[in-house]
């Protein structure tokens, strides 16, 4: 039976079995990429995406535990004033390696700055625990941020 949900503002329907993870959904039969396939086990962060704003696995996600909640992804992200200023500030600082992880740390990232706006160095280091990068690029993901919390500062407050 077809199952509707809510992706980066729009309504899509998939005809899916009710246990689909949520990852698979997104990128096999939505076309969304972004998220990655890390280790499948709700381990690693590469599949992060928000649902009703919280970060969350999608690859430990199923389909039926999503209902009239919306879904965000990497796709998506810039579309929150949030999203845009973490987004801008990963490109700034030039975060990336190989870029395999990075959707989902973005993704994390934006949830912690949406429920935390000025996060003190631990407040990061607790969010992003659970996102691993085997490129290490742990230090500059703290720097984009730390610059996107204080564009924040600098710039007021942010109009949704
Ligand atoms: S692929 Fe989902 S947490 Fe690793
Ligand atoms: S940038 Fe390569 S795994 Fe994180």
């Amino acid at each position: 039976m077809p199952t509707m949900i809510k992706v980066n503002g729009k309504p899509r329907e998939v005809d899916v079995p009710d246990e689909k993870p949520l990852l698979w959904v997104l990128r096999e039969d939505l076309g969304y990429l972004g998220p990655k396939f890390g280790c499948g086990a709700g381990l690693c962060g590469a599949c992060t995406v928000h649902l009703d704003g919280q970060a969350v696995r999608s690859c430990i996600t199923p389909i039926n535990a999503v209902g009239s909640g919306q879904v965000t992804t990497i796709e998506g992200v810039s579309a929150n004033p949030v999203g845009k200023r973490v987004s801008e500030a990963w490109t700034e600082i030039d975060v990336p390696q190989c870029g395999y992880c990075q959707a989902g740390q973005i993704m994390s990232a934006v949830a912690l700055l949406e429920s935390n706006p000025s996060p003190t160095d631990e407040d990061i280091d607790s969010a992003m625990a659970g996102n691993l990068c085997r490129c290490g690029t742990y230090h500059r993901i703290r720097d984009a941020i730390r610059k996107a919390a204080s564009q924040k500062t600098a710039g007021g407050a942010d109009v949704r």
